[in-house]
């Protein structure tokens, strides 16, 4: 790729190529190859940008609806939007303060907001409302993760990072590991994304809670290789990690209680990642494993000592959130 391609002269170009404009932004897989890799380039010529700002959204209007919590992608997409020079309007809890409370339908909420807004964010924890009343919309909304199935722009900032750190994804291999992948929403949008782009998935987990079956259907689908390793002792995981070029975690929220609690806890330390079997593989291969989360991370996933490392990719997915979701926004409004 030449360096002039990702010059603001291109932007235009390559934005049209995405086909986003005024479409809702809901499965990693509303978007085909091409329109992926043009989405990235939109997302690398913006990349400076993500700290001084540009004014290519001013006027525009952000509304940000948050039915469950967030920290990354409530803030990186209203900063996103507020890098762009557009404006931002939060509803951070509606199911206190807005009239979600007093029992408004999530259809009258989306047709409501979307006659101030020229584009939304919305996290909702059941998908299937959401896929029933997003068409209420008349303005495109980006899912800021719906239910455990789709979390697409996490999907998006991940493959990023790794299209920004290796280049060519085609043949890289990737291990998603968790004590539990049955709920791993993070996982299943990056796992689909690096479908896309023609990368090898590797699945850890216990038997009780792999990939859900319409996933592993979609991957097929691509024509990758797709494995799945079950209830694998520490040093078989250590192996698995070896033979990676990525290490993903999906962070998933530890249930509180039940049944599910005490399965998860019963088998995290199978899937911990350390940092003893990332030395080895350099030391043997010459090879630099990257470790990504998706974030937030609890003690006993994986060595936090990581983070001073050379293995370390999960701040950089981070920051990367930020030049993406500028792209992003900026394809589903349009350029005038
Ligand atoms: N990774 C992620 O979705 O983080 P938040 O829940 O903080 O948005």
């Amino acid at each position: 790729m030449e360096r002039s391609d990702f010059s603001l002269e291109n932007l235009k170009d390559y934005v049209e190529r995405t086909n986003l404009k005024g479409k809702n932004f809901t499965f990693l897989t509303d978007l085909n190859r091409e329109e992926l890799l043009s989405l990235f380039k939109v997302a690398k010529i913006l990349e400076p940008f993500s700290k001084t700002g540009l004014k290519l959204m001013e006027g525009k209007e952000l509304i940000s609806m948050f039915f469950e919590p967030s920290t990354r992608t409530r803030m990186s997409t209203e900063t996103a939007m507020n890098k762009l020079g557009g404006s931002v309007v939060t509803e951070a809890n509606p199911l206190e303060t807005s009239s979600a409370a007093k029992d408004e339908s999530l259809w009258d909420t989306l047709k409501v907001i979307s006659q101030y807004a020229d584009i939304m964010v919305l996290r909702h924890p059941n998908s299937d409302r959401v896929l029933q009343d997003l068409p209420a919309s008349e303005v495109p909304v980006i899912s800021g993760g719906y239910g455990s199935i789709t979390h697409p722009t996490q999907g998006l900032l991940d493959l990023y990072t790794v299209w920004r750190a290796k280049q060519d994804i085609e043949g890289l291999k990737v291990l998603i590991t968790s004590p539990d992948l049955s709920r791993a929403r993070s996982g299943h949008s990056f796992a689909l994304a690096l479908a896309q782009l023609g990368a090898e998935v590797v699945y850890a987990s216990p038997k009780e809670l792999p990939t859900p079956d319409n996933i592993l259907e979609q991957l097929k689908k691509y024509g990758i290789k797709v494995s799945e390793h079950f209830d694998v002792t520490p040093e078989e995981h250590d192996e698995l990690i070896m033979a990676s070029d990525i290490v993903y975690l999906p962070g998933c929220r530890i249930p509180k209680g039940g049944e599910e609690r005490e399965l998860y806890m019963e088998h995290k330390d199978n899937y911990y990642v350390g940092l003893e079997p990332l030395r080895k593989a350099k030391e043997e291969q010459g090879k630099v494993i990257g470790v990504m989360h998706s974030l937030p991370r609890f003690e006993g996933e994986f060595d936090f000592g990581i983070d001073d490392t050379e293995h370390e990719l999960y701040f950089k997915q981070v920051a990367n959130g930020i030049p993406i979701r500028m792209a992003l926004i900026t394809c589903m409004i349009g350029l005038a």
